[in-house]
């Protein structure tokens, strides 16, 4: 397991890494590898598409699409397109991957059966599933390994926690509850801001206020949860005196069809819907 900070640094790191596909996510990746220290010199990033930052990253010696036949092979290969994508984008890297290379997907729903089957080669590789906090640094990742070995495991782990904390599972089944719970997760947080304005603009607030009380509650909650040591449930109790206005609203909250069983019955769908998905 990783924590952010954990890996304070890559500027050590002198092998190549391939990134695939440096939309969002991809993006977000090369932001945290290059933040951390990691030489723009030892990155090649394929992208149709580049962002000017990722652009201008070639003049500090990142290598923008370079024909693949030049790169020779790499000790980590990051494939972040679309799942669509993959078809096409996997096969023209497999080149790349030797034995010690390891092949890092954090493609939703796309299989390390797949994904060895798209490689055509025997390869390292971990299948991971981050989450949009990533973009600010703060995301969780779970990740799954395939053949790989303490140093190739290591490596991957160090890339991933470069977008906030990793998590390592063995069993590939749990991915779909995995995707149900944190990749999914931010949605139902973002809900619970639109939802609680909603709630404050109904009981007579000005809807701009309102919002902004909903957003800085759920923003401020989650930070607070991210600093303490305390858990969620302790936090909780923390701020709801017996008989007041907290332990009213948590009555409902907290009641027989309160927000346990929908979130449940939430990740189920969600569950069953990620196991669709990967076919
Ligand atoms: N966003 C999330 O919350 C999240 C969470 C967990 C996992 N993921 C996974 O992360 C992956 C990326 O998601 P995203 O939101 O970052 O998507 P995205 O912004 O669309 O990024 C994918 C990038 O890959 C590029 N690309 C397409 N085909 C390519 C090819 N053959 N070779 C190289 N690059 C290619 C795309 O370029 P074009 O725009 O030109 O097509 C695009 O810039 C997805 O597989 C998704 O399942 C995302």
């Amino acid at each position: 397991m990783s924590a952010p900070g954990q890996h304070p640094d890559l500027r050590d790191f002198s092998g190549l890494v391939v990134l695939v596909g440096a939309g969002k996510m991809g993006g977000a990746l090369l932001e945290g590898w290059l933040r951390l220290g990691l030489d723009p010199n030892t990155v090649a990033v394929l992208e149709p598409l580049p962002s000017p930052q990722i652009s201008a990253l070639a003049e500090r010696g990142l290598r923008l699409n370079p024909d693949a036949k030049t790169l020779g092979h790499a000790a980590a290969i990051v494939v972040a397109v679309k799942p669509q994508a993959a078809g096409e984008a996997i096969p023209a890297v497999a080149p790349l991957a030797s034995a010690a290379t390891v092949v890092v997907s954090i493609m939703a729903g796309r299989t390390l059966q797949f994904l060895a089957g798209a490689l055509a080669r025997p390869c390292a590789m971990v299948r991971a599933m981050p989450n949009t906090p990533a973009a600010i640094g703060r995301g969780i990742t779970v990740a799954v390994p395939r053949n790989a070995n303490a140093a190739q495991r290591q490596l991957a782990d160090r890339l991933l926690s470069a977008t906030g904390a990793v998590e390592w599972i063995e069993d590939e089944a749990l991915m779909d509850a995995v995707t149900a719970v944190s990749g999914s997760g931010p949605a139902y947080v973002f809900l619970l801001a639109e939802a609680l304005a909603q709630a404050g603009a109904a009981a007579g607030l000005p809807s701009a206020l309102a919002a902004k009380l909903a957003r800085e509650t759920v923003a401020g909650s989650g930070e607070l949860l991210h600093r303490s040591a305390l858990d969620a449930a302790a936090l909780r109790e923390n701020v709801t005196s017996p008989g007041g206005t907290t332990a009213a609203a948590l009555k409902v909250l907290m009641g027989q069809d309160g927000l346990a069983p929908l979130m449940a019955k939430a990740v189920a769908a969600a569950t069953a819907r990620s196991r669709e998905l990967a076919g």
